[in-house]
């Protein structure tokens, strides 16, 4: 079993709480990035793994109704959406919009601009969702009600699929803090010259079992060196408690 980051037996012992400040707004973080983002797909002691998942993601979604929440630029839809029926790709940025909406896509493909916390005005019905690298930007707090938010859009018996990090020291950009709820943040310098402070989080198997738990059948997770992917069926609709 792969612990993460976060995760009580974690490597982050030695890093502070520290103060609890504002982290950089994610939207406009990855709207200043989107024209570099894609060199995150390009560190070459990653390419062995990001070949090897975009071949498992093939397949995945065959002939499926499917919802991808933070499409970004695009990379993962074009692998996920092959051999759907419906891919519905959002995400709030324009900016990585645009680029995702230049490449060529399987026909399947449509685009629409939506809120990943916000997502009841979308129309349709899905009997799936993607997230690629979206839930290591959720804070722990929200992770909840996120969830029941995306089953709430989807159909009974539908699959859901995470892609995200694993943190690999050497590789990863270090951790420079944790927050009382438990979230770790890194610091990013983009192109710009302009630096962020970026909730990051790096969960475990056991974080994500132990959070769906009963709400989800079928868990299944996968880790390659640099990433894991964890999928499920939505079982019974049981949101979790409010504080
Ligand atoms: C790490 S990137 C992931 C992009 C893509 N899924 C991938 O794996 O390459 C995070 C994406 O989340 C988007 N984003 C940030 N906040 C969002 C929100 N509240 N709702 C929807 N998308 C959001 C950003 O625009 C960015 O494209």
């Amino acid at each position: 079993m792969n612990l993460g980051v976060n995760s009580a037996a974690g490597v982050l012992a030695s890093v502070d709480a520290g103060p609890a400040t504002p982290a950089t707004d994610l939207v406009d973080y990855y709207r200043r990035r989107a024209e570099s983002y894609e060199r995150i797909y390009h560190k070459p002691e990653r390419q062995a793994d990001l070949r090897a998942m975009e071949a498992w993601l093939r397949g995945r979604f065959a002939g499926r109704r499917v919802l991808e929440i933070a499409c970004g630029t695009g990379w993962w839809t074009v692998h996920g959406a092959r051999d759907a029926l419906d891919w519905l790709a959002t995400d709030l940025n324009e900016e990585t919009t645009a680029i995702a909406r230049s490449k060529p896509m399987p026909a399947s493909v449509r685009f629409a601009r939506a809120d990943a916390y916000a997502l009841e005005p979308l129309d349709g019905r899905f009997d799936a969702a993607f997230a690629g690298f979206w839930w290591s930007h959720v804070p722990l707090q929200r992770l909840p009600r996120w969830i029941d938010a995306l089953h709430a859009r989807l159909d009974a018996g539908a699959r859901v699929v995470v892609l995200d990090n694993r943190y690999v020291p050497g590789s990863s950009s270090a951790i420079t803090r944790r927050d009382a709820a438990g979230n770790t943040y890194q610091t990013r310098q983009l192109d710009d010259g302009s630096v962020h402070e970026v909730l990051k989080n790096f969960p475990g198997e056991a974080d994500l079992r132990a959070l769906l738990g009963t709400r989800v059948r079928e868990f299944a997770w996968t880790s390659w060196t640099h990433y894991w992917a964890a999928s499920w069926t939505v079982g019974a609709r049981t949101p979790f408690p409010r504080p």
